[in-house]
């Protein structure tokens, strides 16, 4: 199979890239990323000389760029990671988000329609939903939770999934979708919560812990998630919605927490700064629709994946280091400075 996967040279695509090429080395991977700051080639090197890999730096909202790629690549797939991922980013700034996590999105699935696909799978996430109070534990997402987004990122995202929905019923465009909840694990950009929490804490920096830190987030390895999509890609149904998450609840304290004392720094780093603005109390996935149809469960429980994680900042220090000696100290003034 001839498999497009937009995005891949971000955190959860690159990780699906590796997964992909390891476990089904017949089929091809065209990755088509715009390399925004979020997305780094140097993630990539590892597969770049592969036969069976081919990386287009492309927009996915430049429709003669990508009906070009679909002429000359006709693939079989699409999977569809390529968006602005971050919340914090949205609230300051949300016009970039609407373009590429909507507008791209169609730009993707016309070409579906043009080209003809057997699967275009839209990678979307548990925050469409938006948050449950923290005195319900007994709450969960299912996949007929209605949507009621927070930020400009979910709004964004809930849009595509809407879109995605709606090309399923009105051209039978053979669409799925799956709605994970937070992952972790290797090349996730330093500005979300556990590598930047691991990187400023190697660098003895303070920790900025919003609000009180009671919010909490469902965490999932991120091999785990990439095991997924896989498994939707060749057993999901058409038109289906497949939450992913681990029952693995944590607040944003504990875990900063978690990770001062694995580097063995001072809880006394962590400073509470302004909280975010429409913050999320809590996720939480009810992932039986995919363990019931699709017998997926998560393999890398948090106390192994967390070490792995900071295991591999630890050895990757050039990886990590190389973007926060860049533009994103600009980034990190304005989110910070004055917070
Ligand atoms: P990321 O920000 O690390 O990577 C996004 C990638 O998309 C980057 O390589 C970037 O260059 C690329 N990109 C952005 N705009 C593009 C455009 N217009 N054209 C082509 N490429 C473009 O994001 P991530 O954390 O890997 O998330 C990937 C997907 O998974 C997103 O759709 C996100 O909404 C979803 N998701 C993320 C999480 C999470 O915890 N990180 C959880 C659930 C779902
Ligand atoms: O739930 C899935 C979502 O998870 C994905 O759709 C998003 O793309 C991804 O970015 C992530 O969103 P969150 O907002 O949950 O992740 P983030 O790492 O930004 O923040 C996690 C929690 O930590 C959140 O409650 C905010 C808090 N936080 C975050 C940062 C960056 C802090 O307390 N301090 C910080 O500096």
């Amino acid at each position: 199979m001839n498999i497009l996967v937009t995005g891949g040279a971000g955190f959860i695509g690159a990780n699906f890239i590796f997964y992909m090429l390891e476990h089904h080395p017949e089929d091809r991977i065209v990755c088509v990323d715009k390399l925004t700051y979020a997305g780094n080639l140097s993630t990539l090197a590892p597969v770049m000389e592969r036969e069976n890999f081919r990386f287009v730096r492309a927009d996915i909202c430049d429709r003669e760029a990508v009906y070009g790629l679909f002429e000359e690549e006709r693939p079989d797939i699409v999977v569809n990671f390529a968006a602005e991922s971050h919340v914090d980013r949205s609230i300051e700034d949300p016009g970039l988000f609407l373009q590429t996590n909507i507008l791209g999105t169609a730009v993707m699935m016309d070409a579906c329609r043009k080209y003809g696909v057997r699967r275009f799978h839209q990678v979307s996430t548990d925050e469409v939903y938006g948050d449950l109070p923290l005195d319900r534990p007994d709450l969960f997402f299912t996949e007929s939770t209605p949507l009621h987004t927070s930020s400009p990122y979910s709004s964004s995202k809930a849009s595509a999934d809407l879109l995605a929905l709606a090309y399923y019923r009105t051209y039978g465009l053979p669409v799925t979708l799956s709605r994970c909840s937070n992952n972790y694990g290797p090349y996730q950009f330093p500005e979300k919560l556990i590598p930047l929490m691991i990187a400023n804490a190697l660098n003895d920096k303070p920790l900025p812990v919003y609000g009180e830190g009671l919010n909490v987030r469902d965490w999932l390895y991120v091999e785990d998630h990439c095991r997924a999509i896989d498994l939707i890609l060749r057993k999901g149904r058409e038109g289906e919605v497949y939450n992913i998450g681990g029952h693995n609840e944590m607040r944003n304290i504990d875990i900063v927490k978690l990770i001062c004392k694995a580097l063995d720094k001072p809880e006394s780093l962590i400073t509470y700064v302004a909280d975010r603005k429409g913050h999320d109390m809590r996720y939480a996935i009810d992932p039986a629709k995919i363990h019931g149809e699709l017998g997926w469960l998560p393999t890398t429980m948090f106390a192994e994946g967390i070490q792995k994680t900071i295991q591999w900042y630890l050895d990757n220090r050039g990886w990590w280091e190389n973007i926060i000696s860049g533009e994103y100290q600009d980034y990190y003034e304005k989110m910070y400075g004055n917070r």
